[in-house]
């Protein structure tokens, strides 16, 4: 879990946060955004060097916080399942997740809170 700083509607990231400190060769395959600002915390799932998805991590079902498993996220509540593109993998869920815009720009990723998509 990170703690992203917000400027302008927008979420900034550096991508340097998805280095494994472990193993420094390799690259996280997400990160989880917090900000006491945001109700609900942001996950990024990270697919190559410029593609990314940005996930809201409430549950569409009855609003439960969802936690990542893998490269699901799943809700504890009544165990609805989301794939790492915020599709329904598995009810009561019916809807796929709020997702946000993602632009990189430089080494920085930038959210957009502004346009859910
Ligand atoms: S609130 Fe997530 S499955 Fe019900």
């Amino acid at each position: 879990m990170i703690s992203g700083a917000i400027k302008d509607d927008y979420i900034i990231l550096p991508l340097e946060d998805f280095m494994d400190t472990k193993y420094p060769d390799k690259k996280l395959s997400y990160v989880i955004i917090q900000n006491e600002s945001l109700k609900y915390p942001i996950c990024v799932f990270r697919f190559s060097e410029t593609e990314y998805e940005a996930l809201w991590m409430q549950c569409t079902h009855q609003g439960s916080q969802l936690q990542v498993f893998g490269d699901k996220l799943q809700c504890p509540a009544h165990g609805s399942e989301f794939s790492n593109q915020g599709l329904v993998q598995n009810g009561p869920a019916d809807q796929t997740l709020r997702k946000f815009p993602v632009y990189i720009e430089s080494d920085f990723l930038k959210i957009s809170l502004k346009k859910p998509v």
